[in-house]
Parts: C-alpha cells; sequence; structure tokens
C-alpha cells in the first residue's frame, strides 16, 4: 500500500534551513525562516524563559496528563493581552484551548469552522503557505483575494470585493498583524472599516495572531483583533507564542472561541476537545507553562516586555536603514519602512533571488520573502549591495 504513495516536494520554506546550514561561506546571511536574531545574528533563549524554566524545574511535581485543553493557566494568562485587560472574556463570550503551536492552532480553528459548515474561507494572497496547505489538507474551499498592490500598500478594494462577493456561510482568514510574509499590515482606519463589513456580511472571522508584539507593540499590535471582536457575534482566533516568546521548537500556541453565549461556547470548545484527541490528543506541556509561569510573575512578565520591546526596536532600526538606503538596482526598499514584523517581500524574480543564494549567499524564500530580523550591522550593506547587483 505504501508504495501507492506519491513522493512530495520539501516544505520549501524548512529546506532553506538545511541549505543554509550546509553552505560553508561565512558571509552567508540567513533571511528564510522566520526566527528573530540579535544583531550579532543569534536567537538566543528569552532571559525571562531561561527564569521560567528554571522555575519550572524546581517546582513541577508531576508530568501527568493535562488534558485536551491543556494548561488552562497559561490560556487564561494571555488572554487580557490579546483581549484587553477590561473584560478579556467578553463577558464570558470567550475561552481557550492550548495547542501546539500557531499551526495547531489555526488548523484547529479551520477544522472547527469546518464541522461547523464552513466550506469557504476568504483570505488575502500571498499569505503563510501554512495557510493554505491547512486548508488543502481539510478540504476547505480558499477563494482568495490580493492582499496588496504593487505600491506596497493593503489592497483594500481587492478585499472590499472579496467581502462584498462572500456567500452566507463563508468565513474570513485575517492576519492580525506584521503580515506574513509582506509585512503589510492594516490600518485602524482599516480595520475600521473592515470590522463592520465582516460583521454586516455574517462572515466568521478567523484571526491569526502569530506575532503580537514584534510590530508597534502589545496593545497596538491587538487593535484590528479586539475591533472585528467588538462588532460579530463569533471568531475564532489562532494565536502563537512561538514568536513573541521565542518558543518556536517548543511549539507554544492556543486557540480562543468566542461565541454568542456561553452555552454555544461550551459546544464549541467540546468539539475542539474532540478535535484535538484524535489529532494530538494532548498540547505539548512545558512551553505553554513556562510562559505562564512568566505572566504569573510580575517580575518575570517586565522581563519579558522588556526583551520583546528590545527585538521590535532593533527590528525598526533594520526597516529604517533599509529605508534610508532608497532604491538599490530596480528595488525600491523605501516601504520596507513602514511596514511590520519579521518579514517584507522584495519584488524580485525566481532567477535572481537564486543568484542572491548561488553567488551571494542570501538566503531567502522563493517568494522573495526576507526575514528582517537576519540582518545586522555587520551584514545590511552587504545585503543592500547584492539585491542591487543581481536587480540592476
Ligand atoms: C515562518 O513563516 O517562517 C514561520 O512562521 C515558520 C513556519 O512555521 O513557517
Amino acid at each position: 500500500m505504501l508504495s501507492n504513495l506519491e513522493q512530495q516536494p520539501a516544505d520549501a520554506l524548512l529546506a532553506l534551513i538545511k541549505l543554509h546550514n550546509q553552505d560553508p561561506r561565512t558571509d552567508k546571511i540567513d533571511l528564510g525562516v522566520g526566527v528573530y536574531r540579535t544583531g550579532q545574528g543569534a536567537t538566543p533563549v528569552f532571559g525571562a524563559i531561561k527564569a521560567a524554566e528554571q522555575k519550572l524545574v524546581d517546582t513541577q511535581d508531576s508530568k501527568s496528563y493535562l488534558g485536551p485543553e491543556g494548561d488552562m493557566g497559561f490560556v487564561h494568562a494571555l488572554m487580557p493581552y490579546v483581549f484587553g485587560k477590561d473584560d478579556p472574556t467578553m463577558g464570558g463570550r470567550i475561552e481557550g484551548m492550548q495547542a501546539p503551536g500557531g499551526t495547531g492552532a489555526v488548523r484547529l480553528a479551520v477544522a472547527l469552522a469546518k464541522r461547523a459548515g464552513v466550506k469557504r474561507i476568504i483570505m488575502g494572497l500571498p499569505s503563510w503557505p501554512n495557510h493554505a496547505q491547512i486548508l488543502g489538507d481539510l478540504a476547505v474551499e480558499l477563494n482568495s483575494f490580493n492582499h496588496a498592490t504593487k505600491d506596497g500598500v493593503v489592497d483594500m478594494d481587492a478585499l472590499r470585493a472579496a467581502i462584498a462577493d462572500a456567500q452566507p456561510g463563508d468565513a474570513i482568514l485575517l492576519h492580525g498583524c506584521c503580515h506574513n510574509p509582506t509585512g503589510i499590515d492594516y490600518s485602524d482606519a482599516q480595520w475600521d472599516e473592515i470590522a463592520p463589513l465582516i460583521a454586516a456580511k455574517g462572515l466568521l472571522p478567523i484571526l491569526d495572531l502569530a506575532y503580537q508584539g514584534l510590530g508597534k507593540g502589545m496593545e497596538e499590535d491587538a487593535y484590528g483583533l479586539r475591533k472585528v471582536l467588538s462588532l460579530v457575534p463569533e471568531a475564532l482566533i489562532a494565536y502563537s507564542c512561538d514568536k513573541n516568546f521565542g518558543m518556536y521548537r517548543d511549539r507554544v500556541g492556543a486557540i480562543y472561541v468566542m461565541a454568542e453565549n456561553a452555552e454555544v461556547l461550551n459546544r464549541v470548545l467540546s468539539n475542539g476537545y474532540a478535535l484535538a484527541r484524535a489529532a494530538w490528543s494532548m498540547p505539548p506541556d512545558h512551553g505553554g507553562a513556562a510562559v505562564r509561569l512568566i505572566l504569573e510573575d510580575e517580575g518575570l512578565t517586565r522581563m519579558w516586555l522588556d526583551e520583546l520591546d528590545t527585538m521590535r526596536t532593533r527590528m525598526r532600526q533594520v526597516r529604517a536603514r533599509l529605508a534610508e538606503a532608497g532604491t538599490t538596482g530596480a528595488i525600491d526598499l523605501t516601504p520596507l519602512g513602514h511596514q511590520n514584523g519579521l518579514f517584507s517581500v522584495l519584488p524580485l524574480s525566481g532567477e535572481q533571488i537564486l543568484k542572491l543564494r548561488e553567488a551571494h549567499g542570501i538566503y531567502m524564500a522563493g517568494s522573495g520573502r526576507v526575514n528582517i530580523a537576519g540582518l545586522t550591522i555587520g551584514n545590511i550593506d552587504k545585503f543592500i549591495a547584492d539585491v542591487g547587483a543581481v536587480s540592476a
């Protein structure tokens, strides 16, 4: 039977990690997979996480099963950051469960939407490749629209048209902040327009918040999500701590459900538990427990927020330096200055991207997506010059 399976291509983004590791050049630059890097090019464990992990080792007295919902202390501790300190449950209408990373949360959200009768999901492209892969795997139709224009701004007309064309029973998947791959986010004013459109059309919003705190700040990055939630009766929220706590390989995430009332909320969650049980049974505990220990401790919380500030400031500085460089070859770097988060897309051809890799040791996704955090004082000038050289 197994020989019936067809060979699948390796995931292009994850394959880049290997290719970069195998490259012996000392001046190679990794702008591939989305991990934060310091000005020295390292991806260290957060100090707050180290401290929390130590506390966990010292105090955890059992590793017995928790259940498909995972560590509810972790799930609840995050809620004021995501939904606001004033009313994080929106009057008892929001509850969550832990998920293995943002991918687990998105997968569960799409599976829940499908169980609830959603057949089609509206989503802007380009998007994180895993979004379309999850929809494909769960056999949910994707109805795509252009996320951004060629000038590097949000294509509001395309979004308006996609919502206008939507059918009853459609869902819409939106990035909460730090759009992956473009870095082109909706402004607060645009969210103010989008949220009522979604509400008026009765779409089920699936909001993916994977980079809270890496854009403008923890509160600022939640603006759009909170705006949508303030106007719609129900929504699914996929959350990742992989980036804002630097927990990548520990797979730390959560899915939150907002329902019209507590009775529906409980029913939706019971479906979430059943789906999780059949997929991963229970989420990995360690990372979520470490995040919980941080959020339960004022000092560790301060430390984590400071570390997050440092990351955000560094990425802003890299973006400012790129924007300052203006045009290199045929590429205008100016728009990168006002984009957010780890990523931006450079309008390079496949051939130019390959040339950057082979001739210059610069690794970026085939879409032209660059991880801004891979640039440092030591390599940014080389990057600007090499992009100029291949695109001239
Ligand atoms: C990325 O887009 O680079 C990250 O979200 C890693 C991943 O899982 O794709």
